[in-house]
């Protein structure tokens, strides 16, 4: 089984509009049609700038897609300083990042609210790119594929396999990232293996054989070729290594070997 490789960048809490549209410019300006064969490419810049990149992928007609980096499950009402699913929809969002460990630890995200939130994205038909990953706490303690396994389950309650396999899983462990400290291929890839092992339970094996996992926790373009040679990592969700133009254009071009 062959699963297109992807690529998102999650841009965090960076770069204003005017920023964040001489980022989008420049990955445009390098894009080549073999990267589509090779990989979907996907920016999740801050909402804001959700449109500003948009258009100007939209402008140069390439197959580059937007995402979110949180969503509500609401469709509309009384959630100040949230967004929803129609309104990331109406302009043209086709990704979101759910349950990023850094919403689940500072903002208090619950494994219910990832699941609640999982449910309105494939409602509303984006793509949600649900993260999961142990503290070191954990790591340490031997639970990580316990730990792991339990926030897939219940990302996923009440998910048929038509719309699970419109998702996708990253697996970001805390401690690697923005820490420089990547996972090893091995460890990545025993972690990406059980949430396969675990959708299929869920899901039935031709299910998790479609689906996509990746990894993210300090990927840059010199782990980048060990990580993405696992047989169950299918890419990548970056955070620092996505701020600039050459760093990202080069983990885009690591899928094309
Ligand atoms: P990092 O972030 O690549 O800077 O470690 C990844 C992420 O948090 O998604």
């Amino acid at each position: 089984m062959t699963r297109k490789r992807l690529m998102a960048g999650n841009w965090k809490m960076n770069k204003t509009i005017g920023e964040a549209v001489v980022l989008a410019q420049e990955i445009c300006n390098q894009y080549e049609e073999k990267w589509d064969d090779a990989c979907d490419v996907v920016v999740c810049p801050p909402f804001v700038d959700l449109k500003p990149a948009k258009t100007v992928f939209e402008f140069d007609r390439v197959p580059i897609g937007v995402g979110a980096q949180n969503v509500h499950w609401e469709e509309s009402g009384a959630f100040t300083g949230e967004i929803s699913v129609p309104m990331l929809k109406e302009i043209g969002c086709e990704w979101c990042i759910i349950g990023h460990s850094e919403r689940r630890g500072y903002f208090g995200e619950t494994n219910e609210e990832v699941n609640k939130k999982a449910k309105a994205l494939i409602a509303g038909q984006i793509k949600p790119i649900i993260c999961v990953g142990e503290s070191l706490a954990v790591r340490d303690e031997g639970t990580t594929l316990d730990f792991v396994t339990a926030q897939v389950i219940a990302a996923f309650a009440g998910i048929d396999a038509a719309q699970a396999v419109k998702c996708v899983v990253a697996y970001e462990p805390i401690w690697a990232i923005g820490t420089g400290r990547t996972a090893t291929p091995e460890q990545a890839q025993e972690v990406c293996a059980a949430i396969r092992a675990t959708l299929a339970e869920l899901f039935g094996q031709a299910t998790a054989d479609e689906m996509r996992v990746l990894y993210g926790g300090s990927m840059n373009p010199g782990n980048v070729d060990l990580l993405i040679a696992q047989p169950d990592i299918d890419g990548g969700l970056i955070g620092g290594a996505a701020l600039k133009k050459e760093s990202f254009v080069q983990l885009i071009e690591a899928c094309l070997k």
